[in-house]
């Protein structure tokens, strides 16, 4: 059986080297603080900001909830965050993805201020990533190199395969493991023979959104598996489909009446791969500790690094 890497475990001994840090910075005059701007009220982006909110809370980082109506404008939101980027108690600016259709999401990205990007996002900061050089990375693709990094995983001179070309995952982890000496393939939705390809990754790096999708035939055998996918299922039969009719996985989706996948098929990741992240509990807790660690260094950094 594969061995799992354990995203909660990571993220509590992340959370316990950032405590004493903010502890400095509440000593020397005030806490690091984090503005998170949630627009209207889709569910899994409310779950995620709690949480967010929830980590703050945890370390001693200030945080403050924005919360600007559905129909709210383009215009609106960027006075929204030019107020924020002009506030001296807010160290990072968090704006929860996706934003309504009416707002202009790249216009947004774009106002934020670089040293006050937490999320990585600002092509500032895009840009020191694919330069290497210093400057606050996407949490979820720093989460799973820390993560890689802390169990030890070697990266350089592997074959590492990303299926996925988001600015948000797929792209940036593609750059983090490429830095590390990887040999970096990226896929996507047009990547002819799919599985052939994922076979050649000693990593594999999946976020696409397509409940376990990658099955046994996408592994190399031995391979770390890192699934970045959270789908919820809430039809009884796809479930039994995903699970084989395992009677102890049933049994979850019967006591909730839905149940968590990611992207790779749980059964056959834990019979093929050499170590994976398991949904939940893999690289989710992560994301998580990576926003607190880059609100964290955005306030040891103040002033700005752009
Ligand atoms: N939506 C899904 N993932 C993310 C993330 O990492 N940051 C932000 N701002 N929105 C998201």
């Amino acid at each position: 059986m594969a061995q799992i890497l354990d995203g909660n475990r990571v993220r509590d001994e992340i959370k316990s080297e950032l405590k004493p840090r903010v502890e400095a910075l509440a000593a020397a005059g005030r806490p690091p603080g984090l503005a998170v701007v949630l627009v209207g009220n889709n569910p899994a982006s409310e779950i995620y900001v709690r949480n967010k909110i929830k980590a703050c809370h945890d370390l001693g980082i200030y945080s403050e909830n924005i919360a600007p109506a559905d129909a709210v404008s383009t215009e609106e939101m960027l006075e929204v965050v030019r107020g924020l980027n002009e506030r001296a108690d807010i160290d990072g600016i968090l704006v929860q993805l996706p934003l309504p259709k009416q707002v202009d999401t790249k216009r947004i990205l774009l106002a934020v201020e670089p040293a006050k990007d937490v999320d990585g996002f600002h092509p500032c900061n895009v840009g020191r990533l694919v330069a290497g050089l210093p400057g606050p990375r996407a949490c979820t693709p720093a989460g799973i190199l820390e993560l890689l990094k802390r169990y030890g995983i070697e990266i350089a001179g592997k074959r590492a395969v990303v299926v996925g070309r988001s600015d948000i995952v797929g792209k940036p982890v593609a750059f983090l493991l490429l830095h590390e000496h990887a040999t970096v393939t990226i896929c996507h939705s047009k990547t002819r023979d799919l599985a052939a390809v994922c076979r050649e990754g000693d990593i594999l790096v999946v976020a696409m959104g397509r409940a376990a999708l990658i099955t046994g035939e996408y592994i190399k055998p031995g391979a770390t598996v890192i699934d970045v996918g959270t789908n919820r299922i809430e039809n009884r039969d796809e479930a039994a489909r995903i699970f084989r009719h395992s009677a102890d996985r049933m049994g979850v989706f019967d006591k909730r009446g839905s149940v968590l996948v990611g992207d790779v098929h749980p059964l056959d990741v834990a019979e093929i791969a050499g170590a994976y992240t398991p949904v939940p509990g893999g690289v989710g807790p992560l994301t998580i500790a990576m926003l607190m660690a880059n609100t964290v260094a955005a306030a040891e950094r103040r002033p700005g690094i752009c």
